[in-house]
């Protein structure tokens, strides 16, 4: 009994003093580890006298279970102190001004694209995606232009090594497309998209640049249907006060053919590099679908008519904001890009 009450004097004295998690670690495997004090004062019960057997195992029981308590509390204290130490040394000043994240947004065409998609998208067009490595028979044959139609000269192209195959000038091969497709149903879809044209760049015309092209066809769709539709998108995305200029024009697929202008927002009407001193800047070609390109869709002339559209995204973005020169969309200047 004495040895026992020696033991847990000194196993307390021991688990008072170690002060650190290893130190607790270490006296835990000498008292209680496999060869640990503790298990074997309790094994040494069978070697005590059987008068004194109940008392000693008892005694032993109560000293092993205080210990036990004993090392937990202290171990919580422990791990107390520890965070306690922690947080003081790894104080954080939260009153100081956080770094800002770098905030990513959409690209001002890809903002202006989706604005008109949803003007478009109200008055009941869907949005019909098309391709943009096209062949020569859809891209200009189909849509009214045989090879060596001098009207090809408008598209300059982008030819590639295989032969009739090349990089659509315009969304209007997309109308054979859907029309293949939709036939014999009414049509009302818009086709945007990227289109390439092998021409100078200068301040108003880019190789590459977006078009949102248009395509009604249906049984008496009239020409008051294309200038109502243009002018009410118009309206919707420049405002009321915004003069918009519509003019005869002529397009292989389209008869009769009609060009929309909007008044030039840089210098209002007085004329400037812009709009090359005329005051106007033309945004879309447009006119009721050519008679030839809707029997090569598959509708029949004398029943269904249609009309199409074909508009410049970056124009018209020019158009919004003012902006002077269209080499700042692809040139990934953040100055710019910012902006928007
Ligand atoms: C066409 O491309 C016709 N396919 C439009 C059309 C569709 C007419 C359906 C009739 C029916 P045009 O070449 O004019 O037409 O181009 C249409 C618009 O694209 C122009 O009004 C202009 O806004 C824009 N655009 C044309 N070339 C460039 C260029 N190089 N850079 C930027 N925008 C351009």
């Amino acid at each position: 009994m004495s040895d026992l009450a020696e033991l847990e004097k000194q196993a307390l004295a021991e688990l008072n003093s170690s002060s650190d998690e290893t130190g607790l670690r270490a006296w835990h495997s000498k008292y209680f580890g496999k060869h640990g004090a503790i298990p074997a004062a309790v094994k040494k019960v069978s070697e005590v006298p059987p008068a004194e057997r109940r008392a000693y195992g008892q005694e032993a029981n109560r000293i092993k279970e205080g210990l036990i308590k004993a090392y937990e509390e202290r171990q919580q204290k422990q791990s107390e102190t520890q965070l306690a130490r922690e947080l003081q040394s790894d104080a954080l000043d939260v009153t100081l001004p956080g770094r800002p994240i770098r905030r990513g947004r959409l690209h001002v065409a890809t903002q202006d694209m989706r604005r008109i998609t949803a003007i478009f998208a109200d008055m009941g067009f869907q949005v019909y995606r098309s391709r943009e490595v096209e062949d020569d028979l859809t891209n200009f044959e189909l849509l009214n232009m045989p090879p060596h139609h001098p009207a090809r000269d408008m598209w300059d192209t982008f030819h590639t090594t295989t032969g009739g195959v090349l990089l659509r000038t315009h969304t209007s091969p997309g109308q054979i497309h859907v029309m293949r497709e939709c036939c014999p149903k009414p049509i009302r879809v818009i086709l945007p998209g990227m289109c390439f044209r092998y021409e100078a760049i200068t301040t108003r015309s880019e190789i590459m640049f977006q078009q949102v092209e248009g395509l009604a066809v249906g049984e008496n769709v009239s020409m008051t249907d294309l200038k109502g539709t243009i002018t009410a998108f118009a309206r919707r995305l420049f405002g009321n006060d915004r003069k918009v200029r519509i003019r005869s024009s002529y397009f292989p697929f389209t008869e009769p053919s009609i060009e929309v202008d909007m008044d030039c927002l840089v210098c209002a009407g007085k004329g400037c590099s812009l709009c090359k001193g005329t005051g106007w800047l033309e945004i879309m070609g447009a006119g009721m679908v050519h008679p030839v390109v809707l029997k090569n869709g598959g509708y029949d002339p004398s029943r269904f008519s249609g009309f199409a559209f074909g508009m410049g995204v970056q124009r018209i973005s020019m158009l919004l904001y003012g902006i002077d020169d269209i080499r700042y969309f692809w040139a990934n200047d953040l100055r710019f890009l910012n902006q928007f």
